[in-house]
């Protein structure tokens, strides 16, 4: 078995977690006035404050042990040193190198293209094909092609530049192509075709109704001057009809979902100026730097990690709520779904065996505080255990008097709540002290217990511009890293979206009438032809 289920450090976790489940946080709490020192790290401004996750001093030695035990530190080694430890596709993982301050050749030569590319959009060197100014910028992807992008854009519209606009398109349905061309001059359009493979049906599909839209508007000699590509495959690429001079080249050492960093960000880097992006490289290298350096108990990756698997694995937690105290960054629970669960969500270890644990949680959340008046009700009393990751900025990125402190206290009352929570004694002498007569407190105060003791930890960043924002990335892909190599996976390989996508090409010409369904199960030939009937 690849993985650290069943090591002796394994047990040991397990022993422990059986002497924990009795203990209460708030007892925790009650013991040991230092606990916020003592289960804190900071690194750069950005603190992590876990003394509210289930663990003690022991459990952490323990987790320590097991980071030992899964020889993390000889993983990071042998991927900074570009080993093919994506191994079911031989390709080394080399992300790390797309922030490097002093970056190899290849990576600094599309790095000067996309620096001289911004300029020129900026400066109006680049026109469209009717010589307008270029207003609009939409980026066509899907997966790791749009969700980084498209999170880091919203998270820094703070730093936007004026008289640009970025747009997303990711879904084959063409709604939303549609709607977002909707609005938009296509004299003042540029669209940035990116696809790793250049192959992706969403991707393909939406860039040739994007091409037609350009075509019939402005004619076929516009294409030029209205479309862009970012892909790993130039041949491809040049059979779409994108001038060689306009593609912007990554590598297969960069996984889909850990591309953000690579020229995938090209419309993150127009909306907000190539220096801001260089700033959020600076940010995740920052974090690289940290990462590879500091001890795992001080180590804010290892920590996230580690906290995640006893969990998991040893509490039994079966998601994970990421809930940002932040409006910018409500795209980035949807950026960690794809981060942490297309990475970990397997079973399959490195070696083809069973991993023999549990691994990624289902990654789910919303900003605060609009889930509080949609979900939050089951994580306080619904009787599951729901860990969360609290995301909140000492300061505002857009401050109206009144609004961040609130937001905060909001933050702080409610992993407070999921800590401490409400006896039923709390609760009844909260009514009588209400002056309720005594017949209705006993009625009510049952729906007024809060269990508490769900875990959490609560991430502070000091603000949100680029190089916090590069950071906080950098700090869940090294996690999400960190959790693959102890639970013995390829973190770099997504073979389970593969099935869905070969049965949809199958389904397709059933779909337009061109091939009978009689081969297929009863509920996709029913499906299939409800469709189909006048
Ligand atoms: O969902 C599968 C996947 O391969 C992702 O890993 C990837 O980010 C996405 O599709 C898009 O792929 P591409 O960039 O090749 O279009």
């Amino acid at each position: 078995m690849s993985g650290s289920a069943g090591t002796p450090a394994w047990q040991a976790l397990g022993a422990l977690a059986a002497g924990t489940r009795t203990l209460h946080l708030r007892q925790m709490f009650a013991a040991d006035p230092r606990r916020f020192e003592r289960f804190s790290v900071e690194q750069e401004g950005l603190l992590l404050d876990y003394s509210k996750q289930r663990v003690t001093a022991e459990v952490m030695a323990a987790l320590h042990a097991l980071w030992e035990t899964a020889e993390v530190p000889g993983w990071i080694a042998r991927m900074r040193a570009g080993e093919a430890i994506n191994s079911s596709e031989g390709r080394a993982v080399l992300h790390v190198a797309l922030r490097e301050s002093q970056p190899r050749t290849e990576v600094r030569a599309v790095l000067e293209k996309m620096i001289r590319f911004c300029a020129d959009i900026h400066g109006g060197n680049w026109r469209g094909s009717t010589g307008e100014p270029i207003r609009e910028v939409v980026n066509i992807g899907i997966g790791g092609s749009d969700l980084g992008p498209k999170m880091a854009a919203q998270a820094l519209a703070a730093h936007h530049l004026p008289n640009l606009r970025v747009h997303f398109v990711s879904n084959l349905d063409a709604a939303h192509l549609a709607t977002t061309v909707a609005r938009l001059d296509p004299r003042r359009t540029l669209f940035i075709v990116a696809s790793k493979t250049f192959t992706t049906q969403e991707t393909m599909t939406n860039a040739r109704s994007a091409r037609d839209w350009i075509v019939a508007a402005l004619g076929e000699t516009a294409v030029a001057r209205h479309f862009v590509a970012v892909s790993t495959n130039l041949p491809e690429v040049a059979k779409f009809g994108i001038d060689p001079a306009n593609v912007f080249e990554f590598w297969d050492w960069v996984g889909g979902r850990f591309s953000l960093w690579s020229a995938i960000g090209l419309p993150l880097a127009l909306a907000i100026g190539y220096a801001n992006f260089e700033r959020l490289l600076a940010g995740g290298q920052a974090m690289d730097e940290h990462f590879f350096t500091a001890p795992v108990a001080r180590n804010l990756p290892a920590t996230l990690a580690l906290l995640g698997i006893w969990n998991t694995d040893f509490l039994g937690a079966e998601t994970l709520a990421v809930l940002p105290y932040s409006q910018s960054l409500e795209q980035f629970p949807r950026y960690l779904q794809q981060l942490e669960m297309e990475s970990n969500g397997k079973q399959v270890g490195r070696d083809g065996l069973p991993v023999g644990a549990a691994t990624s949680p289902i990654v789910w959340g919303e900003p605060g505080t609009n889930g509080q008046h949609a979900f939050y009700q089951l994580i306080h009393q619904g009787g599951r255990l729901i860990p969360c990751d609290f995301i909140a900025l000492r300061r505002a990125d857009f401050d109206l008097p009144g609004h961040h402190a609130a937001l905060l206290a909001n933050c702080f009352a409610q992993s407070e709540a999921l800590m401490r929570g409400k006896t039923s004694e709390e609760a009844r002498r909260e009514l009588e002290s209400a002056g309720m007569p005594a017949d209705e407190v006993a009625r009510l105060a049952p729906f007024k217990v809060f269990p508490g003791n769900q875990p959490s930890s609560t991430l502070l960043l000091p603000r949100l511009d680029p190089y916090a924002l590069g950071q906080l990335v950098a700090l869940y892909e090294h996690k999400t890293f960190v959790q693959g190599i102890i639970w013995g996976l390829n973190s770099f390989d997504q073979w389970g979206v593969e099935l869905g996508k070969q049965l949809a090409v199958r389904l397709l010409p059933m779909l337009e009438g061109r091939q009978p369904t009689a081969a297929l199960d009863g509920s996709t030939q029913g499906l299939i032809a409800a469709c189909q009937a006048k």
